[in-house]
């Protein structure tokens, strides 16, 4: 066998092959079925697409007999042949195999996937075989073709991919929820003056995993106009709930000359944009989703599409929300931060609709949204879905030198921290706005998996990061 094998992708062959070639594929055995009549039916999956091939081996075939015994699900092989119309329901074609040969083995005492339908919880913990497993199959293959939407959205619109730092020296959020990076012996640390001598550290001073790279992106919005990062993330925050993780991936575009209703523009067209992609471009996984896991996921995307996004402030919410003949968990004032239940009833039984809530209190949002003229709301928002609740978070920045550095000092920010931030305001200042979409959280919604650690490969929880 030669490394790098000619082999046709599974894919390929059930869309395009035509019966009567011959073919060569190379995968993993996903069951494997003998017939009385000295045939045995092999389903291989190679990934390329949710749906296996069947292959067809007769047993007459030299070499066969003894082999067969061996394959069992899990194990990889190549098998070639020609493909030809399949009679049994199913499959429009099979491979009739004359040549087929194990490539690596599994024991089916051991191996722990098999045929039966197994839990989320327990494909978690073999996170090393899930994506084996149609579900897992199905997400990354979602998940690619997201992330490949994504770009082509910026490209078309004319922004520039920014690659922005994951150690940073800055809390962008300005919530503390960071993870240091250090090369200090912690056991053992430097002190001075009784207190960690951060000197001594790799970079002279506290360095932390990034929590956005907004700060950076801005930057290069006011140079470049239009820009995005598409990058990992880190929170600290302690919250084992089902929509968050300690890594995720955001999408975080910035653009110069644009305000927040630009904002919200960009917004609105991004998600269609990506629901309408998935829609033509993953048809067999999304019907996988729509039987197994959420019947309406398909039907509410295509609905999605063709809506208005509905626009309401953050007050309006407030009234609706305190008016609502519903038991809250959290109670409903105005200036608090409001929960994903409070999310999710706006978007579910209020407005049957994505909300894009905007004008939030100043005292519950980060030092660089743009103070409105009332002095108590900042030009924030907030884009809600069903299912999820908030999905984006974005804002107008505040781009007056003045107000900046007064709301930093309000929220006990150091401004000689964010000195080259402060001085964008005071070299060609430009109104400006942004958002991020938390990548994983959008893959949920598409997929309609209900937990977050379904939806990147290897998820990051407190207490877990295996694999
Ligand atoms: O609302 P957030 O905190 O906004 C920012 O970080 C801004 N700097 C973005 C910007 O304006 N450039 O986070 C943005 C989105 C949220 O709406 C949510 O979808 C997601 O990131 N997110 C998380 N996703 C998974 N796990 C977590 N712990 C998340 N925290 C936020
Ligand atoms: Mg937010």
């Amino acid at each position: 066998m030669r490394l790098n094998m000619e082999r046709t992708r599974i894919k390929r062959m059930l869309s395009s092959g035509e019966p009567g070639v011959r073919f060569r594929a190379a995968g993993w055995v996903r069951t494997r079925r003998d017939s009385k009549g000295g045939f045995s039916f092999i389903e291989l999956n190679d990934g390329s697409c949710l749906a296996n091939l069947q292959i067809i081996a007769d047993w007459k075939t030299s070499g066969f007999p003894e082999m067969m015994g061996k394959i069992h699900t899990g194990c990889s092989m190549v098998a070639e042949g020609v493909l030809e119309a399949s009679p049994g329901k199913g499959q429009r074609v099979e491979l009739h195999a004359d040549v087929l040969e194990i490539v690596g083995q599994a024991d089916p005492a051991e191996y722990p996937l098999q045929k039966k339908r197994h839990s989320l919880e327990f494909l978690r913990t073999i996170a090393h075989l899930r994506p084996r497993t149609n579900t897992f199959g199905a997400v990354a293959r979602v998940r690619n073709a997201m992330s490949f939407a994504i770009h082509e959205f910026f490209k078309q619109r004319g922004f520039i991919l920014l690659h922005s730092p994951i150690i940073s020296g800055s809390d962008c959020e300005g919530a503390g929820e960071m993870f240091r990076v250090t090369t200090l012996d912690l056991e053992n640390p430097p002190l001075k003056d009784g207190r960690v001598d951060f000197e001594k550290d790799f970079f002279e001073t506290p360095a932390n995993l990034t929590v956005s790279g907004q700060l950076e992106a801005e930057i290069y919005a006011l140079a470049l106009g239009d820009v995005y990062t598409f990058g990992p993330t880190f929170r600290a925050e302690n919250s084992n709930t089902s929509r968050h993780l300690a890594e995720f991936w955001m999408v975080e575009p910035e653009m110069a000359f644009c305000d927040l209703s630009g904002n919200m523009e960009v917004a609105e067209s991004f998600l269609k944009y990506i629901f309408t992609y998935v829609l033509e471009n993953c048809e067999e996984d999304m019907m996988f989703f729509k039987r197994f896991v959420d019947a309406t996921v398909i039907d509410m995307l295509a609905r999605l599409v063709k809506q208005n996004f509905e626009p309401l402030t953050y007050t309006k919410a407030v009234s609706i929300l305190a008016e609502a003949n519903e038991s809250f968990e959290f109670p409903v004032s105005w200036g608090v931060d409001l929960q994903s239940e409070h999310e999710r009833y706006l978007c579910e039984k209020v407005f049957d609709c994505p909300v894009i809530l905007y004008d939030y209190p100043k005292d519950i949002k980060a030092f660089y949204m743009k103070v409105n003229e009332d002095r108590k709301t900042v030009r924030a928002m907030d884009v809600l879905v069903p299912r999820i609740g908030e999905i984006i978070g974005g804002s107008q920045r505040e781009d007056d030198y003045d107000t900046l550095y007064q709301r930093m000092i309000e929220m006990d920010l150091n401004p000689d921290d964010y000195w080259w931030y402060l001085e964008l305001r005071k070299f060609g200042s430009v109104p400006h706005s942004g958002f991020g979409l938390g990548f994983e959280r959008l893959v949920q919604f598409v997929t309609g998996l209900s937990n977050i650690r379904d939806v990147i490969p290897f998820p990051r929880t407190p207490g877990n990061v295996a694999f």
